[in-house]
């Protein structure tokens, strides 16, 4: 996904495409409003903050930058790889679900999951335990690397760009994402998740690779 800064080279929090209650079977209102207005809106000023003065940076689209962090002047690199992965990921998040979302892929990326994985269950399995054995914070990802659909999981805010990979979709398993409705339940948050994801959405970023 291509985000870029605006006139005045700075980043800014996306429009949300739906109301916070939206996602209401499988994330509950004030979860979505904390998660989007604080969480996302501080990752977007911390990057701000740190490229500030930064030349070399300057309109630099962000999956370029993230892709390439060893470009990155190393007093900010870790700043930028977390606040700009946090940018990055979360956006990302936001267009992956929506209302009336579930069910299952659709278009080429039903075909090529199928192939990929034997069967949309058994992606469906693979990407779950990504989400379920990933310590700690972090994300679990389809992606695809070399024209080829791979499953993993990051810590943190990293993000398969980093890796050279193509994310298509992406699952926020940092407690943040989850705790007020599901606490420790990671498992449940997971299950309920599913029934949200845009795959019109995700098929697009598949055939796109934009
Ligand atoms: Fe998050």
């Amino acid at each position: 996904m291509r985000i870029s800064p605006n006139s005045n080279s700075q980043f800014e929090l996306p429009k949300l495409g739906y109301g916070y209650d939206a996602l209401e079977a499988a994330i509950d209102a004030p979860t979505m409003e904390i998660h989007y207005t604080k969480h996302h809106q501080g990752y977007v000023d911390k990057l701000n903050a740190a490229l500030e003065g930064q030349t070399s940076l300057v309109g630099r689209p962000l999956d370029d930058i993230l892709g390439d962090l060893e470009s990155v002047p190393e007093e900010i690199r870790s700043s930028v790889r977390n606040n700009g992965g946090g940018h990055y990921n979360h956006s990302l998040f936001w267009q992956i679900m929506g209302p009336g979302g579930g069910g299952e892929p659709v278009g080429q990326l039903a075909g090529a999951i199928t192939q990929a994985f034997g069967s949309f269950d058994s992606f469906r399995r693979q990407f779950t335990a990504a989400a379920l054995t990933r310590f700690g914070s972090g994300w679990a990802w389809l992606s695809v690397n070399n024209g080829k659909l791979v499953v993993s999981s990051t810590p943190n805010q990293d993000n398969p760009l980093m890796e050279g990979a193509f994310p298509i979709l992406g699952l926020d398993v940092w407690e943040h994402a989850y705790y007020l409705r599901y606490q420790n339940k990671r498992p449940e948050y997971v299950e309920q998740w599913w029934s949200v994801v845009n795959w019109e959405y995700v098929n697009k970023l598949f055939t796109t690779n934009e």
